[in-house]
């Protein structure tokens, strides 16, 4: 057995610790250690917590005398791949004053995996996204200077489809500028009281020339006497836009996207605003993903309409920061309802 000031530091760290004997066996393990894997058994080997080769090369390396520290990483394929980094490092026989020939210490590294392959994936895209319609006004150019040169009615038609592809590449990256900025900000809370009635109407009278494009009505249902919520205005605004938006781009026409303001009937400290829409709705599993960025159902709808595929994460991120919440209600071929959760602010005394 380890000393005992030894096992005291080894338990009070959040790696996982194990202390192995000349044949791999455990000899002693850290609480964290205990909580994460299965040590029930006598005998234990390292190969029984940590099922790899990888290791087990490692460990004999170790052990043998080759060399005194290895450092390596390994994905265990349990229910859920988990990413390890492990550290082996071999004892002093004469200083361990025990059988312990090796300490092998495991740390969980999966988030950090995680996050820099969503960095990975979201650069591919951004790049994806810039570069599709970049492509078009290149080639559009190049039929301007060449085929089209002295065709008016042919570079009238380009110049708008210049004009539509231009204008996607702007709101993709306002939409990217906005999701930075609020990622930066996301754990400063607003702190002023704004009214929620004001900011629906605005936003419903904004959205009136795609409301009679798309031959949609919208309805206002706003309880009396609401109280203030706390936030920002221009952000709430962003997320009722987007959502009244999505409601009417996404539903059918002469449909009616329906909006309610009311207070939340099983928590009076919050207000709630649905956005119903009869539209086709979404199936389940895609419910959760649907605020990750540049997810869509159906892409090529999305891109007709005129959507960069953020909307919903920069809600999504609003909503975070006002300390509210998102719930998303579907039914396939019957609609959504998206709902959003504002805490509402304090009554001045
Ligand atoms: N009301 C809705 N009804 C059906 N699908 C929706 C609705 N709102 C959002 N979606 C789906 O979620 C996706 C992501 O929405 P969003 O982030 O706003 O991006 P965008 O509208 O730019 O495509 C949309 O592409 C669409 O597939
Ligand atoms: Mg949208």
């Amino acid at each position: 057995m380890l000393k005992k000031s030894v096992r005291t530091i080894l338990n009070g760290l959040s790696v996982a610790v194990f202390a192995i004997d000349s044949e791999q066996i455990i000899q002693f393990a850290n609480n964290a250690a205990c909580e994460r894997f299965d040590l029930s058994k006598d005998n234990t080997s390292l190969f029984d917590v940590i099922p790899s080769n990888k290791c087990t090369d490692a460990a004999n390396q170790i052990l043998s005398g080759e060399i005194t520290t290895l450092s390596l990483e390994l994905t265990l394929q349990d229910v859920v791949p988990t990413t390890f980094r492990l550290i082996l490092t071999r004892l002093d026989a004469q200083r361990a004053g025990s059988e312990a020939r090796a300490i092998v210490s495991l740390e969980d590294i999966s988030h950090i995996r995680e996050a820099e392959q969503m960095r990975i994936d979201f650069v591919a895209n951004v790049s994806h996204e810039l570069r599709s319609p970049l492509t078009s006004l290149s080639g559009f150019i190049e039929t301007l200077q060449g085929a089209a040169k002295d065709d008016p009615a042919a570079q009238t038609r380009f110049l708008r489809l210049m004009e539509y592809d231009a204008n996607r590449m702007s709101r993709l990256i306002g939409d990217l500028l906005s999701l930075s900025k609020l990622q930066a900000s996301e754990r400063v809370a607003p702190n002023k009281s704004v009214g929620i009635d004001a900011i629906l109407r605005r936003v419903k009278a904004s959205l009136e020339p795609l409301t009679k494009r798309e031959q949609t009505q919208v309805s206002l249902t706003i309880s009396d006497n609401l109280p203030m919520v706390i936030g920002d205005a221009d952000e709430l605004t962003q997320v009722f836009q987007n959502l009244i938006e999505n409601g009417i781009k996404y539903s059918h026409p002469n449909s009616t996207v329906s909006i309610t303001a009311e207070l939340d009937p099983s928590h009076q400290d919050q207000l709630r605003i649905s956005i119903r829409d009869t539209g086709e709705g979404i199936e389940a599993t895609q419910i959760p993903r649907l605020t990750e960025r540049f997810y869509r159902v159906d892409k090529g709808r999305s891109r007709d309409m005129g959507g960069t595929g953020l909307g919903l994460a920069i809600v999504k991120h609003i909503l975070i920061r006002h300390r509210a919440y998102l719930h998303i209600d579907s039914e396939l071929g019957q609609g959504s309802t998206f709902s959003v959760f504002l805490p509402i602010a304090p009554t001045k005394t």
